[in-house]
């Protein structure tokens, strides 16, 4: 059964969710499922803005059938050639075998690596081309490394709609509400849409801040992601967010624990320090077990707070594995402009702290607090005013 939703008067939703899928790009747990967005446009021209995922294709082709209605399509926009978005490109040249792919040249190449049939339908188009399908014209905005090299943005100049490939988007199915305005997005999507950006386009930031310039120079009347709600008012509150996120901006001064214990000892020192920073007054303060939480999540809370606190067990003479699996995606998606602090733990030979800091130490605009806290398998009485110094150097480097 199609399910669509009309986006302007001549513009329509023709995506569809997922709720099926444990893992995004078999990496990611997206519990709340996600949505592949694709847009059909009907002018003179029809033309398709993208395609969806394998898993939703025949959703998708019943959605592109009641919307043309009996008409060819004409042309098909391929912003973004990752298969979650190109994968049902040969079910459309089965379908409607008149079509044209409009894209970069890159994405050209990126079809003919896939094994992709599209022999005499590419139409490459240049950074600042135009076309025009009718009452609409569009301009192509290259937009490389948002997320891969060949992707670009869309932009119609006659209505104000940007087609913004993975810019923009956020993990979570649309479950029938397709617009920002029909969501309590603050309270409902935000987690999810910071998770999305800083795992799959976080290490980007500065071609995303690329983007954003561009961006700035047009008038923007409603965004079109690929995945995640549309658009269509309180554009200022998502473009702040990506601001900050492209430029690894903290958005809010916070402490995160992130703590790697076996047998509850680190937590238990972890918990002190919350403990001690709450009672001086700093109570955005959360803490999670690097054994528990999946990796993703802990890259998003890390771009949200401004203080990471790493608290790890040593384990066979090296950090904690869990913590650095963390460091590691940490460093992978280029954090930066955070202020660390170290907590070690070990029985023996306690060296997850030095170790902690030699990796951190690499990474750009980045404060690790002088003193850490060293504990000998369980902390002790005798610990504590370190840890209540350790506390007060983290009230004062948020001065
Ligand atoms: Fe949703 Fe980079 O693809």
């Amino acid at each position: 059964m199609y399910c669509v939703r009309k986006v302007t008067e001549d513009l329509y939703w023709v995506g569809g969710n997922d709720h099926r899928l444990t893992l995004f790009e078999n990496i990611h747990p997206i519990p709340q499922g996600v949505s592949y967005n694709s847009y059909l446009l009907l002018d003179e021209k029809t033309v398709l803005f993208d395609t969806v995922d394998w898993s939703i294709c025949r959703q998708f082709l019943e959605n592109i059938k009641q919307v043309l209605h009996g008409r060819d399509l004409d042309y098909m926009v391929i912003n973004h050639m990752e298969p979650d978005h190109a994968a049902c490109i040969e079910e459309i040249i089965l379908r409607y075998p008149n079509v044209k792919i409009v894209c970069t040249e890159k994405a050209a190449l990126f079809m003919h690596q896939f094994g992709f049939h599209i022999d005499g339908k590419l139409l490459e188009v240049k950074e600042g081309d135009s076309m025009s399908f009718g009452k609409h014209n569009v301009v192509f905005v290259f937009a490389p490394m948002v997320h891969w090299p060949e992707a670009m943005v869309t932009f119609d100049t006659t209505n104000g709609v940007l087609f913004s490939a993975d810019a923009f988007g956020s993990f979570k199915s649309l479950d029938g509400k397709l617009f920002n305005d029909e969501t309590n997005f603050d309270r409902d999507w935000i987690d999810e849409a910071r998770r999305y950006y800083t795992n799959i386009v976080g290490k980007y930031g500065p071609h995303v801040q690329d983007l954003l310039k561009k961006a700035g120079t047009i008038d923007i009347k409603i965004i079109c992601p690929l995945h995640g709600p549309v658009w269509r008012n309180d554009l200022g509150y998502l473009l702040d967010k990506y601001n900050k996120w492209s430029s690894y901006e903290p958005e809010v001064k916070g402490v995160m624990i992130v703590y790697g214990t076996m047998y509850g000892n680190t937590e238990a020192a972890a918990n002190d320090l919350a403990t001690r920073l709450v009672e001086k007054g700093m109570t955005n303060v959360v803490m999670y077990d690097v054994s528990k939480t999946h990796v993703s999540y802990l890259i998003s809370e890390t771009f949200k707070y401004s203080h990471v606190v790493l608290a790890s067990v040593t384990y066979n003479l090296k950090i904690y594995p869990p913590m650095l699996n963390y460091i590691m995606d940490m460093k992978a998606l280029n954090v930066q402009k955070r202020t660390f602090t170290l907590i070690e733990n070990g029985s023996w030979a306690p060296q997850s702290g030095k170790l902690m800091r030699e990796l951190l130490d690499d990474m750009k605009e980045i404060t690790i607090l002088d003193n850490e806290v060293s504990v000998n398998s369980a902390m002790k009485v005798d610990d504590m005013e370190l840890m209540d110094d350790l506390s007060q150097s983290i009230i004062e480097s948020m001065k």
